[in-house]
Formats: structure tokens, sequence, C-alpha cells
């Protein structure tokens, strides 16, 4: 009798994991392509178990109209019918910064002068098609955000429910503990708009980071680019282009050597498979003004320091550590899946 009932209950079991394994994860990409940024995209793309139901862009490595285009360019070549709002195009109080042309290129793509594409954008803005498609499946959304926060802070500004309907963000940015990247404390995405960054943190919705702290310690290399070149016909000689310029400013200024940061997908690593990554939880804030504007700050002890900025904000979780071998192993096999 009891061997039977163990039987059925491995049977439920089973059957209960392989159902919730089979149903797709609901996305909203939220990104300003952008080299890892399209590397990020195409990654989620490329993986069988994420349902993609829309990309939004803002301002960051590239100007509006230039990043917009760009995730136009990869919907294009991914030949599936993924819809693309545009966002924001300033921060919500600081003045706009250049674009990083030095990592990105003038185009966004590593001046690979992509042909104009033929799809166009939507007209709803990105904050709207948030809103509205989390309140259409509630609790299911999750935004993979790898850029400002700024698209995900309106969002929040346009209808403040979104932190409820909206399962889960997971977003590239912000430094724990270690150097920034453009200030010697701040990530790019958070001190390009700090505000928005402090708003979504610490709004009453599940959020992870995956910031410099982890990113940096994952470096892709031309081995295994070239690898993905020669066994991904669709996407392997677009990635392996791109990255020409994007390498060159990490040999060049950073003085990298084997192989370059992957940021942006690691959000998107974090979806397929969460084991990667160890996470730490608690309130993350960030610094909006001042030398250090852009800086992430968790409260490193647990004894309660009196009232603070910290005091009653909801914990978020952090990445704190990466598993670099699995990483590399796990992204190589699913972009050279057939
Ligand atoms: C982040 O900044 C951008 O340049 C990258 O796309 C990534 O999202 C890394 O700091
Ligand atoms: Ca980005």
């Amino acid at each position: 009798m009891t061997r039977i009932f163990c039987l059925i209950a491995l049977l439920v079991f089973n059957s209960v994991s392989f159902s919730s394994h089979s149903q797709l994860r609901k996305l909203i990409i939220d990104c300003d392509p952008g080299v890892d940024d399209a590397m990020a995209l195409i990654l989620a793309m490329k993986y069988p178990r994420f349902e993609i139901l829309g990309i939004t862009t803002v301002f960051g490595n590239a100007y509006p109209d230039q990043a917009v285009k760009n995730a136009l360019t990869i919907v294009e070549l991914s030949k599936k019918n993924i819809k693309v709002y545009q966002g924001a195009s300033k921060p919500l109080r600081k003045p706009l910064d250049a674009p990083p042309d030095f990592i990105h290129g003038t185009d966004g793509l590593g001046n690979t002068r992509q042909p104009d594409p033929k799809i166009t954008y939507q007209s709803k803005s990105a904050a709207q098609f948030i809103v509205d498609i989390a309140k259409a499946n509630p609790g299911q959304v999750t935004i993979v955000a790898v850029g400002r926060l700024t698209n995900l802070a309106l969002a929040i500004q346009l209808d403040s429910s979104v932190t409820k309907t909206i399962k889960e963000v997971v977003f590239m940015g912000g430094a724990l503990l270690v150097a920034g990247n453009v200030n010697p404390v701040a990530e790019a995405n958070i001190e390009g708009d700090p505000d928005a960054a402090d708003i979504v943190l610490t709004a009453p919705w599940k959020v992870t980071m995956i910031g410099l702290n982890v990113t940096t310690r994952v470096k892709l290399n031309d081995e295994i680019l070239s690898r993905i070149k020669n066994g991904n016909k669709q996407y392997g000689p677009f990635i392996y282009s791109i990255t020409r310029f994007y390498l060159d400013f990490y040999k060049n200024s950073n003085h990298l050597t084997g192989g370059f940061y992957v940021h942006d997908p690691s959000a998107v690593m974090y979806l397929i498979d969460s084991s990667l990554f160890k996470i730490k939880k608690g309130p993350v804030r960030v610094v909006t003004d001042g030398i250090a504007i852009g800086q992430t700050i968790m409260p490193v002890l647990d004894f309660q320091f009196g009232l603070s900025p910290w005091t009653e904000k909801p914990f978020i979780n952090a990445a704190v550590e990466v598993d670099t071998r699995r990483f590399l192993k796990t992204y190589e096999s699913v972009m050279l899946r057939k």
C-alpha cells in the first residue's frame, strides 16, 4: 500500500514539475541596444522556454531613435513576431548624457551599419505597454531590464498597481561593493537615471539585481564566439560582427585580456538558471545627487542604525556570486541549441 502511494506521489510530482517547466515564461525586455543588449535579446529569443511579449526601448547606449531601430533590426533577424515599443528619451530629472559611442559604436551595434529595418515600432509608449500587458496577464509577466530604469519608473508613475500585476523585475545594473564603470562607485544604467532607479528599487515588487559585482566575473571570449558564429547560422555571424568594436574597447581601454564582459545577457541567464547565482537579500538605495551619483548601496551589517533611508524599504534580491564556468557553458549551449 505504502509503495503504491509512493508511486502515485512520484507520478503526480513528475507531472507537476513537467507541466510547470513546459509553461513558457512571459517576458518584456526593456533595453537600449547596445551590443550586449543585442546579445541579451538574442539569448532570450533563442531560449525555448521564454515567450517575449514585447520589447521596450530606452535612451542609453544609443540615441532613442537608433535604440528602437536596433531593436527592430534584431526582431527582423529573429523572424519572430515581437512588437517593439519606444520609451523614454531622457532621464526623469538629470540631463541626458551623450551615448557611449566609444563602447557600442555610433550606431549602437559596433559600427556595423545595419540596413534600415522594414518593420516599425508601435505607437503606444513603452510605459503604457508595460502597464497594459501586466494588467492583461496579472502575476505572469517578468520584466528583464538591461538599460536605464526610466521606462519602469514611468510605468509606476502612470499606474502604481503595476507593482502588483508584474511578477518580477530582473535588471542588469548597479555595483555592490565593487568599482563602478562610469564613476568610481556607479554603474552606467543606474547613473544614467538614478532617480528612476531609486523609484524602481524601493517599489513594492519583486526585484532581482544583477550588478557589475557579478557581470565582471564572467568574460566571453573569441573561442566561444567563433563556435557560436559557425554553429548558429541565424545569429552567430551577427553577434560576431557587432562584438568586434566592443571587444576592442575592452582590450584597449580596460586592458582586459581573455575576453570581454557580457553584462546584459547575465540578466537573461539568471532567468534561464537562477542556480548560477548566489543571492543576498536586503534593501538597496541609489545615490541621486553629488559625487557618488548612481551608487547602489545595500547595508552590509545587520544591525539597526536607527531611522535611515533604508528603513522599511522592500528587500530586493541582489546577485553576489556567479558560477562563471557553468554560466559560459550554459550560454554556449543555449546559443548552439538546434
Ligand atoms: C550596462 O551599460 C551599458 O553600456 C550596457 O549595455 C549594460 O547594460 C553595463 O554597465
Ligand atoms: Ca544595456
